[in-house]
């Protein structure tokens, strides 16, 4: 019987090339110029998803992209895989700080990636991530060795919030009655160090609109005289964090889950480099909530950012101007508990309170998602970790992650199922940067690790 790691040896030149090609369809979800594209990727994985063996795959229309969803059903009493990715990739602006055409694939050598890595846009969020389960399942159907049923739910709309997968979740249950979610869309912490995505945090998301003067103004004649709005909102977004890096909106943490002093050392026990870490970004150092280390602030602790501010002249040369409008794009990233929609009122309220005479405020709320951790001393983690185990040769580490899926609380919810998080990606593969990349290595380590999951899963649930 072949292994997989032979079968991708025999086929690894096809494998990389089959993702070069769906790499080369710019699949923005988030910008209506690239429709046709997002509708073109939706049928290239149709086509990929019966070529790797499923027996049937089809297109559901959504109010916006469609969803891919395809299976294998072979045999009912056996258990059933829900494999869950997304073929919509992020806009690849600020394109001049690419070094390739984000949408033209090369293959390069980098510190990290001694044996070359993918720089495309989408080459590891999430489409080189998700077609590894696609060849994953070429592989088990071409040898004969699937052990179970498995079904394919892959979406165009993810990096917009997921809303129309949400309802098709809701209204498809029993097509999707699964015995475990897979999902290869986050990272583990190197390639000599595997681990396995045990939490990702929530998301609320927000934009702000400060108003002051009916039209803008010359700032000698009225300037000293009324509220400038972006000197005030830049105030108020000051005032969001005291000096020691805590969040001041009442009531932010009254939800936050303290993690036992037990659970923080196990945590503390995963390797990290401070001097690499800053290395790595150019920074002298790092900078955070007082009284957490950098992996505990940037996964078990909220957060909230800026993401974009705006407002005024900023043009070429100077304009004396104070601006009628200020605006700015805030996101709060949550942990377990903390419920997305009460936050984005405590939000809501507080930065209307805050607000001086002189100004008026709007809060617009845009998306935002529950968090989601999974224990460990399941049928399900303990699968995955023997894989890992089986191709990586160590154990893998659990460990939470401070990105969001949001749709994956969701599933918990509807479809009563638990998810493993078997990402192979690495934290500086630059996902939504400019020159995002994925590793050869790890992209057909992914391929190498899936089918085993699939065997000692069904193994274990006999
Ligand atoms: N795949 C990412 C999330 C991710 C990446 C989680 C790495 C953990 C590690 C996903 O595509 C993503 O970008 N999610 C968004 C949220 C979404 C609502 C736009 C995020 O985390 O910003
Ligand atoms: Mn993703
Ligand atoms: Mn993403």
């Amino acid at each position: 019987m072949q292994n997989p790691k032979e079968y991708i040896t025999q086929n690894k030149e096809r494998f990389i090339n089959e993702l070069i090609e769906l790499l080369k369809i710019p699949s923005v979800s988030a910008d209506p110029a690239f429709s046709q594209d997002v509708l073109n990727t939706a049928d290239a994985v149709q086509k990929a998803l019966l070529q790797a063996g499923c027996d049937t795959v089809e297109i559901f229309e959504t109010e916006g992209y469609p969803i891919v969803y395809g299976e294998k059903i072979i045999n009912a009493d056996l258990p059933t895989v829900l494999v869950y990715g997304h073929y919509d990739v992020q806009p690849a602006d600020p394109i001049e700080l690419w070094d390739s055409p984000p949408y033209e694939p090369v293959i390069k050598k980098t510190a990290l990636h001694p044996e070359g890595a993918i720089f495309a846009r989408g080459a590891c969020d999430d489409k080189g991530q998700m077609y590894m389960h696609v060849k994953a399942l070429e592989y088990m159907t071409k040898t004969d060795q699937l052990p179970c049923n498995v079904k394919f739910m892959i979406e165009g709309e993810e990096e917009v919030g997921s809303n129309n997968l949400a309802v098709f979740v809701e209204n498809n249950k029993e097509k999707l009655a699964n015995d475990i979610i897979l999902i290869s869309d986050t990272g583990m912490i190197a390639n000599d160090v595997p681990s396995i995505t045990t939490g990702l945090r929530g998301l609320s998301y927000v934009e702000v609109e400060v108003t002051g003067p009916n039209r803008d103004l010359h700032s000698g004649l009225y300037g000293g005289a009324v509220a400038n709005p972006i000197n005030i909102l830049t105030k108020m977004i000051a005032s969001l964090h005291d000096e020691n890096n805590h969040i001041t909106i009442p009531g932010f943490y009254d939800k936050v889950e303290d993690l036992s002093a037990e659970e923080r050392a196990e945590m503390a026990k995963a390797p990290f480099v401070l001097d690499d870490y800053q290395n790595a970004l150019d920074i002298d150092s790092v900078y955070g909530e007082e009284g957490y280390s950098t992996n505990e602030r940037n996964s078990i602790r909220p957060t909230l950012d800026v993401n974009g501010i705006w407002g005024g002249y900023i043009g070429e040369g100077a304009k004396t101007v104070i601006a009628s409008k200020a605006y700015a794009k805030i996101s709060m990233r949550l942990v377990p508990n903390q419920d997305w929609k009460d936050i984005t009122e405590l939000f809501k309220t507080h930065f209307e309170s805050i607000a001086p005479k002189g100004v008026s405020v709007k809060v617009t709320p845009h998306h935002g998602g529950q968090g989601y951790v999974t224990p460990i001393d399941t049928i399900g983690y303990k699968a995955a970790s023997k894989a890992y185990e089986t191709t990586f040769g160590k154990k893998p580490i659990p460990q939470r992650s401070g990105g969001s899926i949001p749709i994956v609380a969701l599933f918990e919810k509807e479809l009563e199922s638990k998810t493993i998080l078997m990402g192979f990606g690495l934290d500086s593969d630059a996902i939504h940067s400019p020159n995002e990349h994925f590793g050869v290595w790890n992209y057909l380590k992914g391929i190498e690790t899936i089918p085993y999951f699939y065997q000692f899963f069904t193994d274990m649930n006999k």
